[in-house]
């Protein structure tokens, strides 16, 4: 058996899906090297990452932060590079197999792209790509036969009930297996952690060190702050209708605090498939990476009789308004969830920042959604632009907002 070296670009590489990812390849050698390395103004680290993992290639996706990456790169033959068009060249070089995708936010669209238009395999975390541009990307996929990934834990936990034991080219087939799905899938239970205040009654002088401190996962500060609001339940099941390829209403939410079962799929026969495992994003960050082989792992081992109950309840759309409206935004389809998307993204700056309530999140949210009409088929660049008009709408509203709250 000959098994060929898989080198890998990490867009993200600073983040903590990214940290975490260089540790499963470092734990996969020598099967997988590090060819390229992506972060946004972390020059120092990323510089770092390059010189220590000696990559070909290392870039900004801020393009201000070139002339500092180039000054440290000096003299080590490494390829310092910059915004849309370095990124995309990273994604399409000839030392590219597999594409992490870890950016936060919507920058990584175009590398993403291209990489998947170039056949190489894309691990995406980024669920924001997903939710906002979706039906593109899943398009672009389709087009060229490359695979994508996720690495989203219940999006992967999903991909494994239904293909994680496959073995054979044809089932993984991608028209094959989206057609099975949508025929033998009844129900996609997403599960959620519930964040930090999910037992709290009054959520009106939430902090922001409060709302980053996660009772199970250890995240980026975006990420952290949608677990709390519960956006980030409702990112996800956007992100597994566009990626799953499945209606709406067959996707339901579940609070299951202890983030042992990551997800779960009914049968059209009533059989539940779960995917349980202790919460380490470096399993589904492997999964995404040797797919649809299995290598050992690098996580502790899930010792269910040494874990308290396993509980699971409905979630509360009174008190965590914003997975009602991600909900409301996949089911009117169109702009509304790109809109959703770019307005959440600003409140939850916003937020960080100190200049809004974490209550005034949804709020902000449902006020640039009410400015949109879902609108019928668009193209990329429509899209686009009403991304970057629902952001500009935003950051108006929260200013105007925080300068009465402060
Ligand atoms: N963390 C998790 O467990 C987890 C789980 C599932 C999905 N995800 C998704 O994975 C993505 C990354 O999450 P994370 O937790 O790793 O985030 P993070 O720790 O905040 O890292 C974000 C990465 O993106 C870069 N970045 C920040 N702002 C950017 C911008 N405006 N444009 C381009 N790049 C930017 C950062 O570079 P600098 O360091 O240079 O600023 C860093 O490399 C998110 O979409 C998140 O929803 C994360």
């Amino acid at each position: 058996l000959v098994v060929r070296m898989k080198r890998v670009a990490i867009f993200g590489s600073t983040g903590a899906i990214g940290r975490r990812t260089l540790e499963v390849i470092a734990h996969l050698q020598p099967g997988f090297r590090v060819t390229a390395l992506v972060a946004n103004r972390n020059v120092a680290e990323v510089a770092r990452q390059a010189r220590e993992l000696k990559v070909r290639y290392a870039a900004v996706a801020d393009e201000r932060n070139l002339p500092e990456l180039e000054q440290a790169l000096r003299g080590t033959g490494i390829r310092a590079l910059a915004g849309e068009t370095g990124m995309n060249e990273i994604a399409a070089s000839r030392d590219t197999d597999i594409v992490v995708m870890a950016l936060a936010g919507t920058q990584g669209l175009s590398p993403t792209l291209v990489a998947l238009e170039q056949r190489k395999r894309v691990a995406i975390a980024t669920k924001e790509i997903i939710v906002a541009y979706g039906d593109f990307v899943m398009a672009q996929a389709k087009r060229s036969g490359a695979e994508i990934l996720p690495i989203d834990s219940e999006l992967s936990a999903i991909h494994q009930c239904l293909h994680g034991c496959e073995r054979s080219e044809a089932t993984r087939r991608e028209a094959t297996r989206r057609e099975a799905t949508r025929r033998e899938v009844s129900r996609i239970i997403l599960t959620a952690s519930g964040g930090p205040f999910y037992r709290r009654r009054d959520l009106s002088r939430i902090t922001v060190k409060q709302a980053l401190n996660h009772p199970t996962w250890d995240m980026g500060r975006k990420i952290t702050v949608d677990s709390a609001t519960l956006m980030n339940k409702g990112l996800e099941a956007i992100e597994t209708a566009r990626y799953f390829g499945i209606e709406p209403n067959r996707i339901e939410v579940l609070i299951h605090p202890q983030s042992i079962v990551h997800s779960l799929v009914e049968f059209r026969d009533g059989s539940l498939l779960a995917q349980l495992a202790l919460p380490d994003m470096r399993l589904p960050i492997q999964y995404a990476l040797t797919y649809p082989q299995r290598l050992p792992r690098l996580v502790a081992e899930t010792r269910l009789e040494r874990l308290g109950p396993l509980t699971f309840s409905a979630p509360d759309l009174k008190r965590f308004p914003c997975l009602g409206l991600a909900l409301k935004a996949l089911r009117q389809g169109g702009v509304k969830p790109c809109v959703l998307n770019s307005a959440n993204a600003v409140a939850v700056e916003a937020f960080l920042d100190g200049g809004l309530k974490f209550t005034q999140i949804p709020e902000v949210v449902a006020w640039a959604l009410r400015r949109f009409e879902p609108e019928g088929a668009l193209t990329l660049d429509e899209l686009r632009l009403h991304e970057s008009v629902a952001r500009d709408l935003t950051l108006g509203r929260c200013r105007a907002m925080g300068r009465n709250h402060r």
